[in-house]
């Protein structure tokens, strides 16, 4: 083989689906005609963020033996085998597609921006930055390799790490899962939109972090829960039609209607868990707290500061930069109270993965 060791570097980031994913499809095929896996109900879009992100770095060793897949894992200068299991998994399922990889010992080194246990998932983060690695090494086998096809493909693995994984490897506004109104949409890999208006140019993600402890129900099983949902079809449609209209408003700078559809996505996310059988329910009190604060300094200040949630309790907090000073100090009197130890975090729109 030409690469004997290599050692590559990148970071990549977390992101917020607007649009949210929520419901798996297990009867399709990959471009290489085997069963794929991670095949969204539904398309969704994100913005990809810009301070919560995984950086990662593999050292790649040719050894003599094919037989195994091998590697060591390290968080934060650690060695972690509690980890192992999900980057095991994930590199089964890429190997069909990066075979070059059974000729190489791999040692992963890997830490986050953000604090360890703070219920902000890393999983889509630290899968895109495990992509990117392996497509760099990739590319040095094969130096012909265009940029497109490099993202693409990085794409496509992060998804089989996790799903909303295909949307953190570039920005500012990501699409994943086949759409009826968007033509070059695909279940297998992420596509970048770019037509947005200014009024959305570096928006604003304060996380306010309500819950830091492990989820009870993982989004693994949530997903699985939209088999057999009585509100399913519905709701993939509805994810159709939502992201149609997001996408008009999004090139229209038209910020009421984006927050009108952003909110009902995160309450209707919310909703598919609570009528899922079994049922749960991931917000807490305080989420509900906060949520109501939201509504209520919107209504007497007309500023247009909306919320989102992921599969938890934390709540994403959504605003234009030209609010910002206003909106922190709201968060500062008003919403710090209902985080956990008073904690949150302040991101933004970003652009992607960087090699480093
Ligand atoms: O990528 P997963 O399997 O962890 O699913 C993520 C699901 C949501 O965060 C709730 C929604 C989304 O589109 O990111």
């Amino acid at each position: 083989n030409l690469v004997q060791s290599a050692q590559f570097s990148w970071e990549a980031p977390s992101n917020i689906a607007l649009v949210k994913y929520w419901g798996k499809i297990d009867n399709e095929l990959d471009f290489q005609g085997n069963k794929a896996s991670q095949i969204p109900a539904n398309p969704s879009i994100s913005f990809t963020l810009n301070n919560c992100k995984t950086i990662t770095s593999l050292s790649f060793e040719q050894k003599s033996s094919t037989e195994d897949f091998s590697f060591d894992f390290y968080f934060e200068g650690q060695k972690k085998e509690d980890f192992k299991p999900k980057i095991q998994k994930f590199f089964e399922r890429i190997e069909v597609f990066c075979p070059y990889l059974k000729n190489y010992h791999i040692t992963i080194e890997s830490e986050n921006t953000f604090p360890h246990s703070s219920g902000i998932a890393s999983s889509a983060s630290g899968m895109a930055a495990l992509a990117m690695n392996v497509m760099s090494l990739e590319k040095a086998l094969n130096p012909e390799m265009s940029d497109d096809y490099f993202f693409k493909k990085a794409s496509f693995l992060a998804r089989l790490g996790s799903g909303s994984a295909c949307r953190s490897v570039k920005g500012e506004v990501v699409i994943w899962g086949h759409h009826k109104d968007t033509s070059d949409s695909s279940n297998l890999y992420g596509i970048d939109f770019v037509e947005s208006h200014e009024k959305f140019k570096n928006f604003q993600d304060t996380i306010l972090l309500v819950d830091k402890g492990e989820k009870q129900v993982s989004s693994t099983v949530g997903h699985n829960l939209m088999y057999n949902h009585p509100f399913a079809n519905q709701r993939f449609v509805q994810a159709q039609d939502n992201l149609t209209a997001i996408k008009e408003i999004l090139k229209n700078g038209d910020v009421d209607s984006f927050i009108k559809l952003v909110e009902s996505e995160a309450l209707t996310l919310h909703a598919m868990m609570m009528t899922s059988m079994p049922y749960f329910i991931l917000m807490k009190p305080n989420t509900l707290e906060i949520i109501n604060k939201i509504w209520k300094f919107r209504t007497e200040t007309a500023i247009p500061v909306c919320f989102t949630l992921d599969a938890g309790a934390n709540v994403h907090v959504l605003y234009p930069e030209n609010v910002k000073e206003k909106v922190l100090q709201f968060i500062q009197n008003e919403l710090v109270a209902y985080c956990q130890n008073g904690q949150y975090i302040c991101d933004q729109i970003g652009n992607g993965a960087n090699q480093l």
